[in-house]
């Protein structure tokens, strides 16, 4: 790959134009959405596509969501049933993917070749903005190199990709901090691939949730993943991470016990000060909002620290803290310790 001069544009008219130009000639520009910054391209473009993945080292088996910023789009794009249209008035534009029966018109690459398309249509008016002046459907993972937590700023998105995309739009940090909620939607029903800001108490006020095992569970090897991202390894930092489910008490015994060079705490801001070892914050017990905005920031700071063990004390699991937990669990290789 020939090594490119990333360039960072705060966002703003001049900023969309040139992201619309480049993206409409094929290159690949980071956007910020209200969940993280993502890596698009023109979703009709299949040169430009087969880019992410490189930019990213992402298998070619993991499909790609497909970001538009008007409601019409959806018909040139796939067959959505009654379902999808009810949802997309509830939630959209936000943090929700419907994965939904594909046109001829989206290519292989993009859903890797899986009969049905990723479609959302975010919020941030940065994203809106540049998929509007493109003209195009924009096809965007998360910024990442694969693997590797997703950004939630700039500057991170800028650590990952540098050399590897022409240009970043810097749309500040990004709100939700978790990526959307993926569904599959049936005619009176939806399942859950992925947790993520549209909650599963959100959705069950307009059809039947159900909510896919690969949320919980590790696939095996060779176990067919009802979204194919279930089945890497994700949002890692270098350290060995594990979760830590008890109470406050019982969380502090465990590190006092645990305490030794290269060990890092991942806890509650209201329980840092009395730890028994270094930590990082990932936001306020009682606020799972702010969790969910620190997740991926706190699993980078723990590289920055040079954690080498990373014990995080365990979020609940209803609301958004499905998602957190989800994400927190990948990052943990499922590794969990109950005290
Ligand atoms: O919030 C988000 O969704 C961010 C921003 C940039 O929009 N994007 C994002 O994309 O997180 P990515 O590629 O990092 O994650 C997409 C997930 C993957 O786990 C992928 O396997 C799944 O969605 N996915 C995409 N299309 C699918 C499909 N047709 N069927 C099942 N799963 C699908
Ligand atoms: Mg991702």
């Amino acid at each position: 790959m020939d090594l490119l001069n990333t360039k960072l544009l705060p966002a703003g008219e001049a900023a969309y134009k040139e992201a619309a130009e480049l993206l409409r000639s094929g290159e690949l520009v980071g956007i910020p959405t209200e969940t993280v910054y993502g890596l698009a391209a023109n979703a009709l473009d299949p040169q430009a596509v087969l880019k992410i993945f490189a930019a990213k080292d992402r298998p070619a088996d993991n499909p790609l969501i497909v970001h538009i910023w008007h409601i019409d789009q959806l018909d040139e794009l796939c067959e959505p049933p009654e379902l999808a249209y009810r949802l997309a008035e509830a939630f959209w534009p936000g943090p929700l993917t419907m994965t939904l029966p594909r046109k001829e018109i989206v290519h292989d690459c993009v859903t890797a070749s899986l009969p049905t398309v990723g479609i959302r249509m975010p919020s941030h008016p940065a994203a809106a903005a540049i998929i509007r002046e493109s003209g195009c459907p924009l096809a965007a993972p998360s910024g990442n190199r694969s693997g590797s937590p997703s950004p939630t700023v700039a500057a991170h998105m800028f650590d990952d990709m540098n050399g590897r995309i022409p240009l970043i739009i810097d749309g500040g940090e990004c709100d939700v901090g978790l990526e959307s909620t993926v569904i599959m939607v049936k005619e009176d029903s939806v399942r859950v691939l992925r947790p993520g800001g549209i909650t599963v108490e959100q959705l069950q006020a307009f059809c039947d949730v159900e909510v896919d095992d690969g949320v919980f569970k590790k696939l095996e090897p060779g176990q067919k993943a009802a979204s194919p991202g279930m089945l890497y390894k994700h949002y890692a930092p270098r350290a060995e991470v594990t979760i830590v489910a008890g109470t406050a008490e019982q969380y502090r015994a465990f590190l006092q016990e645990k305490k030794a060079d290269g060990v890092y705490a991942m806890a509650f801001e209201e329980e840092l000060e009395s730890l028994p070892c270094p930590g990082v914050s990932f936001g306020r017990k009682d606020d799972p909002a702010t969790q969910a905005h620190r997740l991926f920031s706190a699993l980078r700071e723990c590289d920055e620290l040079g954690a080498k063990t990373v014990y995080a004390h365990s979020p609940d699991q209803s609301g958004i803290g499905l998602a957190i937990y989800n994400r927190l669990l990948r990052a943990a290789g499922f590794r969990v310790i109950t005290l």
